[in-house]
């Protein structure tokens, strides 16, 4: 039922949710909707502010969905505060938001799955086996019930707003996909709910990322085409930094998310790195020729 905070609303249940958007959409109002999973931080607040910008009637979903995560990663652990979350949403304006029980998003005999190939099968799509299945499901399941006109993902998950937008191309709906730049902290990191699993040795550490995405910026710009070399540069940077597992670096097409052979066109550069427990995921879309010469 229906809650509300000031002039934001608050649902629990789909039918409350249609009906709230309905209202907005006779009012004359354009739909936009930032899907998250809570433990809200200024990269989300970005995309609820992109879709303010815009003028839309602005509906974010806080969901930690169970079928994105595999057995052995961080779904009892992974943050929640859902009192936080209403306020930050409150205080950036939104006006309707829609904290499903996983009950009413999987009801006991769902036994459909939206599932995307090729492109969902590289980077984190090969560590993840189950991860972009229930992405795409969910996100799938959060418009037909929001049917937002516009829908906001950020770049930081690039394979995953890649996947999305395949998607919807694939299956004719008709929402436009916005993707928004990736909020970084002062040093670098990308801002993200699992850095807060990182203790202040591992924080200082994570800056590694961002700084191997720079070395292969700065590399590609000037002229290097062999990913593999690139590869081992970022490699290095993130060794030196301490003890991590690497779980990728690679430089991608970045539509099709296939490894290229030769950077001759802009390309996603992309890593995955295990510091501890935490699994840091971070991309820079890199152009070999930056002024178009
Ligand atoms: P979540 O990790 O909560 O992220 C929600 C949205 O915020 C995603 O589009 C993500 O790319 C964006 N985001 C996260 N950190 C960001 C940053 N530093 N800068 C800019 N944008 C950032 O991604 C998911 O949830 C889920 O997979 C979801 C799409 C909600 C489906 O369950």
């Amino acid at each position: 039922m229906g809650g509300s905070i000031l002039d934001m609303q608050v649902t629990r249940d789909i039918a409350s949710t249609r009906a709230a958007v309905a209202a907005a959409r006779r009012a004359g109002r354009r739909i936009g909707c930032v899907p998250t999973m809570g433990a809200l931080h200024v990269g989300h607040l970005s995309l609820m502010e992109a879709a303010k910008r815009d003028g839309t009637f602005v509906a974010v979903s806080i969901f930690v969905n169970p079928t994105q995560f595999g057995p052995n990663e961080d779904l009892e652990s992974y943050p929640r505060d859902e009192a936080g979350d209403l306020a930050a949403c409150e205080q950036v304006g939104v006006d309707l938001v829609f904290l499903p029980p996983a009950a009413e998003m999987y009801p006991p005999a769902a036994a459909t799955t939206v599932h995307v190939s090729g492109l969902t099968e590289t980077l984190c799509g090969a560590h993840r086996p189950v991860h972009f299945d229930g992405v795409t499901t969910i996100v799938a399941k959060l418009f037909n019930i929001i049917q937002p006109d516009v829908a906001y993902f950020g770049q930081k998950d690039a394979q995953q707003l890649a996947v999305i937008r395949r998607m919807t191309r694939d299956l004719d709906l008709p929402v436009e996909i916005v993707g928004c730049p990736t909020v970084r902290e002062a040093d670098g990191l990308a801002v993200s709910s699992r850095n807060a699993y990182l203790d202040d040795a591992q924080r200082k550490q994570a800056s590694c990322l961002f700084r191997a995405l720079g070395e292969a910026q700065a590399r590609i710009e000037t002229g290097a085409a062999d990913p593999t070399a690139v590869i081992d540069a970022m490699r290095r940077i993130v060794d030196d930094a301490g003890p991590a597992v690497i779980d990728y670096i690679s430089v991608v097409d970045p539509e099709s998310m296939q490894p290229v052979q030769r950077i001759e066109r802009p390309v996603l550069v992309a890593l995955a790195v295990r510091i501890g427990s935490t699994r840091l995921i971070d991309n820079l879309q890199v152009d070999p020729r930056p002024t178009g010469g």
